[in-house]
């Protein structure tokens, strides 16, 4: 179930090939108004105000930056802003924009009130970020143009516009452009009602009838994550079809569940394997997380954007400053008893 990044080249605008299957698959689901998108509620409170409050002034939203693990829900939410705004949404992300000049055409292209996305935003690179400053703050460009003693700037004058950006990866991001967002938007883990909610609402898109049970058992096993619980449904339909069943019982949940190795917490092989990996060769931890990627042959990012986020939201791991710990509940969970030097380690 890993979600691997891949740090690919892509193109600076919106994708012009055609979409991949699960790209579809995503879009059929992806909740297009406010009030589909389910949880997060503190964050949709915000928004009903600024939304408002902007319409009401004729003027743009402000800029927004969204952060939280992926799959939560972070590009939905761009896409539902637009929309909510009645605007039109350009989507980019940070590493397909090459040259300050990419970004610059990207901006001067906008029209009054568009929203800009930029995914992945802390991959851009320094020299970019810098032009999205002035764009940001006074909606405009300083150009440079020419080189050597005949250089000169130039200012450019944009549309107002509102630039949303998301991240898995918020600390990342350098101060100058934090401090230029408007609204700072962190995405939660989803609880188990949320997740029932979801996974009923995906069901129901996919014509999937779910017997009673069902869906609260697939929305305990998705790791709290929307993106997750859609995969279960389709990969639950899929077994359910091959067997001749016209609907979903939690036998049926359970020993998909079972065939992809997740548990009923939603733990799937890898994260126990983490979890095995600090205890038996690390004494429990702490170990840094390059030794952790070595010993686990998963990338850094993987880890610490995929694996970690969920594991220390169950409880069972724990990032201190001299590496990560496995906690009481995680030997528990692999059913190993906690040494007792390893006890006062947890406590130091
Ligand atoms: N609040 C929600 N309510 C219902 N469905 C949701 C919600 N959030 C996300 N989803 C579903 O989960 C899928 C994945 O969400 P999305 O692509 O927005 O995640 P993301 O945070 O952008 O992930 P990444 O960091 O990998 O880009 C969507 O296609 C959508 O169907
Ligand atoms: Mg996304």
């Amino acid at each position: 179930m890993a979600i691997k990044r891949q740090k690919r080249k892509e193109p600076a605008v919106q994708p012009t090939q055609a979409p991949s299957e699960s790209d579809t698959f995503e879009t059929t689901l992806r909740p297009k108004r406010l009030h589909e998108y389910v949880g997060q509620s503190s964050i949709k409170e915000h928004l009903i105000v600024h939304i408002e409050a902007a319409k009401k002034r004729s003027e743009p939203l402000g800029h927004a930056i969204l952060h939280g693990p992926p799959g939560l829900g972070k590009t939905t939410l761009a896409n539902i802003i637009a929309r909510e705004m009645g605007s039109q949404m350009r989507g980019t992300s940070g590493p397909a924009i090459e040259k300050p000049g990419d970004l610059a055409s990207l901006l001067s292209n906008l029209e009054e009130g568009d929203v800009l996305f930029i995914d992945e935003i802390h991959r851009m690179r320094p020299a970019i970020e810098e032009v999205l400053y002035s764009a940001m703050e006074d909606f405009a460009l300083d150009l440079v143009i020419g080189k050597g003693p005949a250089a000169r700037s130039m200012r450019l004058e944009l549309k107002p516009f509102t630039l949303v950006g998301a991240t898995t990866k918020v600390g990342s991001i350098s101060a100058p452009l934090r401090d230029r967002f408007t609204h700072n938007f962190k995405l939660n883990f989803y609880n188990t009602i949320e997740m029932e909610q979801i996974v009923e609402r995906t069901a129901g898109i996919l014509e999937v009838p779910l017997e009673e049970g069902a869906a609260h058992l697939v929305a305990k096993s998705c790791r709290s994550t929307p993106r997750i619980a859609n995969r279960l449904v389709r990969s639950i339909r899929d077994f359910a079809q091959v067997s001749n069943e016209d609907r979903v019982s939690k036998d049926r949940v359970e020993t998909t569940l079972g065939k992809l190795g997740i548990d009923d917490k939603g733990l799937d092989h890898t994260d126990r394997e983490i979890l095995r990996t600090i205890i038996e060769k690390f004494a429990g931890g702490p170990v840094g997380l390059s030794t952790l990627c070595a010993a686990t042959a998963e990338e850094a990012d993987t880890l610490e954007d995929v694996y970690e986020p969920f594991l220390m939201q169950c409880g069972y791991l724990q990032r201190t400053p001299k590496g990560r710990t496995v906690t009481e509940l995680g030997y528990k969970l692999l059913g190993i008893t906690l040494p007792e030097d390893a006890q006062s380690k947890l406590f130091q």
